[in-house]
C-alpha cells in the first residue's frame, strides 16, 4: 500500500515582475532571459510570508480532496526558505489549518517535494498515516542578491500541495544525491557571535549556472529513464511528464535526449519562473486542474538542485 492523490492546490503571489522591469536596475534583457532560460515574468511576494503561500495552496488541495483538517495525519513541508528555521514550516501550516498531526520540514533543495512524497509513501507502507498533506513552498525572493543578473532572473516565489490517501498510485521513485557545497546553494547567515572568526556570510543564493545545467540534463534523463524502467513501463507508457523548472533549454535537452512527444512534457516557467521545491507541486496541480487527465494515465515527474539532489517518481491517476 502506498497513496493515491485525492487532491491539488497551489499558491502565487499577486506581485508579478516582468523581465522588461527587471531589466531596470539589473544589466539582462527580455531577450537574454526568454531566451536562455524560457522565463517571461515570475511573482514575488510583497506581503506574504511563505507560511501564507503555504496555507492557501493546502486549504485548495484540502477542498478539492474533501479532506478536513481534523482528519490529517501527518504534514509535510519541502523548503529552503520557510520564514523561521524554527519553529518548521509545517508546524506553522499545521496551525493555521487548525490541524492536530505531526509536522516537519524536509530539505532537499528543488528535489524535495519527490523527497517528501517517498517519505509520505513510507508512513502510509507502515500504516503510520490515513491523510497526508505534502506542500513544497519557497519565498527565494528574500534570498537573492537583487544585483546578481545571474540568479536574480531566474527564481520566483510560490507554493504547491497535495492531499494524500491510502492507494495503490506511487509505483516507482528514485532519489539521489552527490554532496557538494560549491556548486549551488544558500548560505546560512553567520549571524553576529563575538567569537566567530571567518568572514561572515550572507543568506543568497549562489550558482555555477553552467554546471547546474550539465548535472540537470544528465538528472533529468537519466532518473526518467531508470523510474519508468523500475515500474515496468516504457517511455511511451507516459502520459504526462512534470519535470523541475529551472531552465526551459534543460527541459528541451533531456526531451531530445530521451525522444519525448514534447507536448506530453509540461512546463509553466514562461508565466513561474524557478520555484525550487514548490516547482513540481505547482505544475502538477494545473494538470490535475486542466481536464486533461484520465483515470490510469501514468505520470512522471522528476526534479534536481542543490545538494546536489535529484528525484523521479511515476504515479498513477487514479480518478
Ligand atoms: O533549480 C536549481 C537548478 N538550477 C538550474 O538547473 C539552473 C541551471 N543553469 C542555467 O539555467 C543556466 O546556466 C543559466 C540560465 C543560469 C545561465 O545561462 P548560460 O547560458 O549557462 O549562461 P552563462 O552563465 O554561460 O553566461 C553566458 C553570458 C555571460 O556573459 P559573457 O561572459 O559571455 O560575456 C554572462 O555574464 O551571459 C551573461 N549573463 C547574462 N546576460 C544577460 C548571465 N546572466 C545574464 C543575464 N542577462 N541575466
Amino acid at each position: 500500500m502506498s497513496f493515491k492523490i485525492l487532491g491539488t492546490g497551489s499558491s502565487l503571489p499577486s506581485r508579478a515582475v516582468s523581465n522588461e522591469e527587471l531589466s531596470e536596475f539589473l544589466d539582462t534583457s527580455d531577450e537574454w532571459i526568454s531566451q536562455r532560460v524560457g522565463i517571461r515574468e515570475r511573482r514575488v511576494c510583497t506581503t506574504e510570508r511563505t507560511a501564507d503561500l503555504a496555507h492557501d495552496a493546502a486549504l485548495k488541495a484540502l477542498d478539492m480532496s474533501g479532506v478536513e483538517p481534523h482528519e490529517l495525519d501527518l504534514i509535510l513541508c519541502a523548503t529552503v526558505s520557510a520564514d523561521n528555521s524554527a519553529p518548521s514550516l509545517a508546524c506553522s501550516v499545521q496551525s493555521m489549518l487548525g490541524a492536530t498531526c505531526p509536522a516537519m520540514d524536509i530539505n532537499a533543495a528543488c528535489s524535495g517535494f519527490i523527497y517528501m512524497l517517498d517519505t509520505a509513501a513510507g508512513f502510509f507502507a507502515r500504516g503510520k498515516a490515513g491523510k497526508a498533506l505534502v506542500i513544497g513552498a519557497e519565498r527565494l525572493s528574500r534570498m537573492l542578491d537583487w544585483t546578481d543578473r545571474g540568479t536574480a532572473v531566474i527564481f520566483g516565489d510560490g507554493a504547491g500541495a497535495m492531499v494524500l490517501g491510502p492507494g495503490d498510485s506511487y509505483l516507482a521513485s528514485k532519489l539521489f544525491a552527490r554532496g557538494n557545497d560549491t556548486v549551488l546553494g544558500i548560505p546560512n547567515s553567520d549571524g553576529a557571535s563575538p567569537y566567530y572568526e571567518n568572514e561572515p556570510r550572507h543568506p543568497f543564493i549562489f550558482m555555477n549556472g553552467q554546471e547546474t545545467f550539465k548535472f540537470a540534463v544528465k538528472a533529468m534523463s537519466t532518473d526518467l529513464e531508470e523510474v519508468v524502467e523500475a515500474a515496468g513501463l516504457g517511455i511511451d507508457d507516459i502520459a504526462w511528464i512534470v519535470p523541475h523548472q529551472a531552465n526551459a533549454r534543460i527541459i528541451d535537452s533531456a526531451v531530445k535526449k530521451l525522444g519525448l512527444d514534447p507536448e506530453r512534457c509540461l512546463k509553466n516557467i514562461e508565466r513561474v519562473g524557478n520555484t525550487s521545491a514548490a516547482s513540481v507541486p505547482i505544475l502538477a496541480d494545473e494538470l490535475w486542474r486542466s481536464g486533461k487527465l484520465r483515470d490510469g494515465d501514468y505520470i512522471a515527474m522528476c526534479s534536481f538542485g542543490a545538494g546536489l539532489t535529484s528525484a523521479a517518481c511515476i504515479i498513477r491517476w487514479e480518478a
